[in-house]
């Protein structure tokens, strides 16, 4: 006969499934049956994370859920951004409490309905304020780090939230007791790169794994989804691509691949621990291209306006438009424009460590596109868009 504290431990080793499987062969006459039905509805598992040596108890329905609990407890700094909302919507989906620390008040609202109740915890926060990182992340086994800026305000230059925010949020989990820390950088980050903003996005890789040993440090390309600043820029704002001759060679990634991925790194200790991820699409698209995509899927003239942009007259625009208190295209960022997104950097993972095929742009981005359609065509199917779906890659990276 079976004691419970004996069942305890053998739900505690194992995961459920290993549960199942041994539940049939050593538990024979206790009726394997009822307690794999029993089983399938609520399973426990418990995992030891690495670092801390804390137990994370899982329990509920098989498959997570938004009444399942994870045993997790995640903070995710950046949240109320573009990727951010993904991210959180995954992990309270599968039962994690996450932290939502927000800065403004209207930004955090639609997180707070993406998990169950008191799942989804809104705190203020200040970058600059070490006590209230603390506060985020006290009870957190995870933290991630999605802050970033592709511009500069009046109050945070590049460097105030790239290299310095990443820092201090590091060192405060390190000294918190956090057993993972997961933080967001940018594949292009390099520290001898032209652009300020890739520089300091190398300087705070460099400062979370000298705050935060074992730290993952995930480099996106450019993501498009929803919210992106890509094809909606395309779509919205041709003109401002019209530069270096459409030639700058861009890998596309898909916003909701990262988050999955990033969701995955939680309990990837052995894959994901001290480790660099380099997350951009196989292929690399022209601006050109993505052009061309953005034209056919939208069906509006896109491409007609194809007079290049000489650097000068553009970088001057640029110059002016930064003094606008709203976001325009700010010098930084038109230099990025024409830099090629590069390959992976060596010995840095990818995609498949994590069992994940990224998805195809080609397929994907009708999605995001069809609102800027005119009634007349909205509902047309790509079939009759013009798009040629390409057979071979653009140009698979070296
Ligand atoms: N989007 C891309 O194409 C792309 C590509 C590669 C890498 N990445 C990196 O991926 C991460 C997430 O990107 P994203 O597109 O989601 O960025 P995003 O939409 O601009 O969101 C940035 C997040 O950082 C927070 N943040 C910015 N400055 C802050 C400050 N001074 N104090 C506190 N919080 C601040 C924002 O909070 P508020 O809402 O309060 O402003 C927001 O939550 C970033 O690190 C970015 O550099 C993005």
């Amino acid at each position: 006969m079976l004691s419970v504290s004996s069942g305890c431990a053998l739900l505690a080793r194992n995961s459920p499934r290993s549960v199942l499987a041994a539940s049939s062969s050593t538990l024979g006459s206790i009726g394997a049956a009822s307690l794999q039905i029993q089983q399938r509805r609520f399973g426990h598992d418990l995992t030891i994370k690495r670092k801390t040596g804390k137990p994370v108890i899982e329990a509920g329905p098989y498959g997570g859920g938004r009444n399942s609990v994870s045993g997790h407890v995640a903070t995710v700094f950046g949240c109320t951004g573009f990727l951010g909302r993904y991210l959180v919507s995954r992990l309270a989906q599968k039962g994690t409490q996450v932290i939502v620390p927000f800065r403004d008040e209207d930004e955090k609202r639609h997180l707070k309905i993406m998990g169950d109740l008191g799942q989804v915890v809104p705190m203020e926060w200040d970058i600059r304020d070490e006590g209230m990182i603390e506060e985020c992340l006290r009870h957190s086994d995870t933290v991630y780090n999605l802050t970033g800026r592709a511009y500069e305000t009046k109050n945070f230059s590049f460097a105030d939230v790239n290299r310095d925010g990443a820092r201090r949020i590091a060192e405060v989990a390190e000294a918190s007791g956090v057993s993972r820390f997961i933080h967001v950088s940018h594949l292009n980050a390099d520290a001898n790169s032209e652009s300020v903003f890739l520089r300091t996005k190398a300087e705070g890789e460099e400062a979370v794994r000298a705050a935060f040993p074992g730290a993952t440090i995930v480099r996106p390309g450019p993501l498009y989804g929803h919210e992106d600043r890509l094809l909606n820029s395309i779509a919205s704002w041709p003109i401002t691509w019209h530069i270096n001759y459409g030639q700058t060679r861009l890998r596309p990634t898909h916003s909701l691949n990262v988050a999955q991925a990033l969701e995955l790194m939680m309990d990837a200790d052995n894959t994901a621990i001290g480790q660099t991820f380099s997350l951009a699409n196989h292929r690399t698209y022209t601006i050109s291209e993505l052009m061309h995509l953005v034209e056919s899927l939208t069906m509006n003239k896109i491409v007609r306006q194809s007079v290049n942009i000489p650097k000068l007259a553009i970088t001057a625009a640029a110059k002016v438009g930064d003094l606008a208190w709203w976001q325009m295209l700010s010098p930084d960022e038109l230099q990025r424009r024409y830099m090629d997104d590069k390959p992976d950097a060596p010995g840095t993972k990818s995609w498949a460590d994590l069992g994940i095929e990224p998805d195809v742009l080609e397929e994907i981005a009708i999605v995001y596109l069809r609102r800027y359609r005119s009634h007349l065509y909205f509902e047309q199917p790509v079939e009759n868009s013009g798009l040629r779906l390409k057979k071979e890659p653009y140009r698979v990276v070296d």
